[in-house]
């Protein structure tokens, strides 16, 4: 969480810094900040609330050209999520030690703050906020007295530090530099032409440079107008090479969309299309994922296959977990990434680790995979970021990129590519596998069935005003209770989520079945139940529950298939998709639920693209 941006050139300062903080905002919009240079002094404005409250702020004050306000071309912003101290004026970044000779941008968390506050208090210093950053500007201060140089006050203040970071720093005696230095949370050098620029993200220094230089480790960059200087954590110079970026659509254009989660819910049949097209172009071939360095033997001889993940990209591994063990045969357990962490890891050689995040980032899902990966476990990586930390622990990863850029912090677009993934990596394990010839004539249907899946999911998209009339009717209720089973049962989880992260209406998701050994008690004509309802072997089952729920007195809403009268008789509400098969059918029930989701909390005139106390980039445990 947090995003931070950091610019030295020749142009004016502060439209790039708003521009910046603007494409880091789906890592946190709690408050934000910037830090430039004026004359002689550090000058930091900041701000609780969104990044629009600090363009006003900048605005009055007349800051927004250079030519007017002084200040040089240099400075640091920071949009926040907030961890240590609440989300207020004073808690905002940048922070200042007290002499305002130095200002700091932060991402991470600081584990020891607390013992280095205390070491510092008992030297006479006074802190003015909560945070844990602050500790960090006031040590590098502390040290900087009896340094030589910045770069020595810096390396002997993360010394002391415990934590992960990326931080981007300013020195009130060097105006016409930014220093920077990470552990374990992003940090992008973007390099220019007499300019240069510091990101957590690529996709944001990518919308001015396209060269670029992923900063590693412990690693320390000193950016001046002109060079780029990088060290390690005792001071020796480093040699890194730039990349060069190719740059993708603007995705901060919401091409017509009133909001970003419009735009890209209905952006799902093209992406899984465009999936489909590079990995599974025709049924009658073989899934083309022969990048992945596995060996034939290794995929032949998977024992076991344990997925980690958090959020929305765990339900898409609970989903996978229905593909693997139907298709491939292969026993797989899905973890909670963050309570994988209490448990022993029990792998073996044989055993594939698949670690899913949409951001890459995700500091739980990093940790597992981490700890999972001591056992000798095989890895693979699901993640739409390339340039992420999941991305770079994975030698085989499964990219989902072609998604494009999830603006929207609820996830909807990157669940059905993360899920379009586990669906092709099933089929491409199986026909490693030898079959047997039932199972080989499964794998062929569900190939088949996959190919038709833009086609329903585009037919499914072009009923959303008919989803919405449907489901505002709803947006009064208290509590919704979502109940589906089998390879469904993920998808009541991740509309509960989704329902719940939008609306901030409290929804909880039930594998039917278990309906009645407890969550029945909740229900009244306040607690509508919607059922996901497919035809297939879970049909008659989810049918029964749906009525237990029914003479509760509960509001029925379900998704079914077109021409389904039994359920149309029974549920007061239908939300009708295509005609699918049960293992396909994820990708059509999500769509309705999601678009329910949407509607209901624009009807409450909720933020739906960045919902309250969230952030789409989680970077602490
Ligand atoms: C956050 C987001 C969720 C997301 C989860 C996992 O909580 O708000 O939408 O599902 O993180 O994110 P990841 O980037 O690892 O998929």
């Amino acid at each position: 969480m947090c995003g931070i941006v950091g610019y030295i050139g020749k142009k004016e300062i502060i439209p790039i810094l708003m521009e910046g903080l603007h494409s880091l905002e789906y890592r946190g919009y709690d408050s934000s900040g910037i830090a430039l240079h004026k004359g002689n002094s550090l000058n930091v404005i900041k701000s609780a609330g969104k990044i629009s409250i600090l363009e006003e702020i900048l605005k009055k004050k007349g800051s927004h050209s250079n030519g007017k306000n002084g200040y040089t071309h240099c400075g640091i912003g920071h949009t926040r999520w907030a961890t240590h101290g609440e989300p207020n004026d004073i808690n905002a970044h940048p922070h200042s030690d007290t002499d305002e000779k130095i200002a700091v941008v932060h991402n991470g968390i600081i584990r020891n703050y607390q013992e280095v506050r205390e070491k510092l208090v008992k030297a006479g210093i006074k802190f003015l906020s909560t945070t844990d950053t602050e500790v960090i500007v006031q040590l590098i201060a502390f040290h900087l007295k009896n340094s030589n140089s910045v770069l020595e006050s810096i390396c002997k203040s993360v010394n002391e530090l415990d934590g992960s970071y990326a931080l981007a720093i300013l020195f009130k005696d060097e105006p016409q530099k930014i220093y920077g230095i990470r552990k374990e949370s992003p940090l992008v050098i973007g390099i220019g032409e007499k300019e240069n620029y510091i990101a957590s993200d690529s996709a944001t220094v990518s919308r001015f440079v396209d060269k670029i230089i992923r900063l590693g480790d412990n690693e320390i960059v000193e950016i001046s107008l002109e060079k780029t200087i990088f060290y390690d954590l005792v001071g020796n110079k480093i040699i890194k090479n730039p990349q060069i970026v190719i740059k993708t659509k603007d995705f901060l254009d919401k091409r017509g969309y009133k909001h970003y989660l419009a735009k890209e819910i209905n952006e799902q049949a093209e992406v899984i299309s465009n999936l489909l097209s590079d990995y599974l172009p025709s049924a009658e071939k073989t899934v083309n994922f022969d990048f992945l360095k596995f060996d034939k033997e290794f995929l032949k001889n998977i024992d076991r296959i344990l997925i980690l993940a958090c959020g929305t990209a765990w339900h898409a591994g609970l989903v996978g977990k229905y593909v693997f063990e139907n298709t491939a045969s292969i026993p797989t357990e899905v973890q909670l990434a963050s309570e994988f962490l209490n448990l022993k890891p029990l792998l073996t050689k044989n055993s594939l680790v698949i670690g899913i995040s949409q951001s890459g980032e995700t500091a739980d899902t990093l940790a597992a995979v981490k700890k999972a990966l001591s056992t000798g476990a095989a890895f693979l990586g699901i993640t739409n970021k390339p340039d992420s930390a999941l991305a770079d622990l994975a030698k085989d990863k499964l990219l989902i990129s072609k998604a494009g850029t999830e603006v929207s912090v609820a996830a909807t677009k990157t669940f059905t590519a993360q899920m379009t993934m586990l669906y092709l990596l099933a089929i491409f394990i199986s026909e490693h596998r030898i079959p047997s010839l039932e199972l080989g004539k499964e794998i062929n249907m569900l190939k088949h069935e996959l190919r038709m899946i833009p086609r329903l999911v585009d037919q499914t998209l072009t009923r959303a005003e008919y989803y919405q009339e449907q489901v505002i009717k709803y947006a009064d209720k208290r509590d919704f209770v979502f109940i589906g089973r089998g390879i469904n049962f993920p998808i009541a989880l991740e509309a509960a989520l989704k329902l719940k992260e939008l609306s901030y209406i409290h929804a909880s998701g039930y594998a039917s079945g278990e309906m009645k050994h407890g969550p029945i008690a909740v229900l009244d004509p306040n607690v509508p139940v919607v059922s996901i309802i497919v035809p297939g072997e879970t049909y008659d089952r989810v049918l029964q529950n749906s009525l237990e729920a029914k003479s509760r007195s509960a509001p029925m809403i379900a998704v079914a298939v077109d021409g389904d009268k039994k359920v149309d008789s029974v549920f007061d509400t239908v939300l009708h998709i295509p005609s699918v098969s049960e293992i396909a059918s994820p990708f059509l029930t999500v769509i309705p639920l999601q678009f329910l989701a949407y509607y209901i909390a624009e009807h409450l005139g909720r933020d739906v693209d960045q919902p309250r106390n969230l952030a789409k980039s989680v970077t602490v445990e």
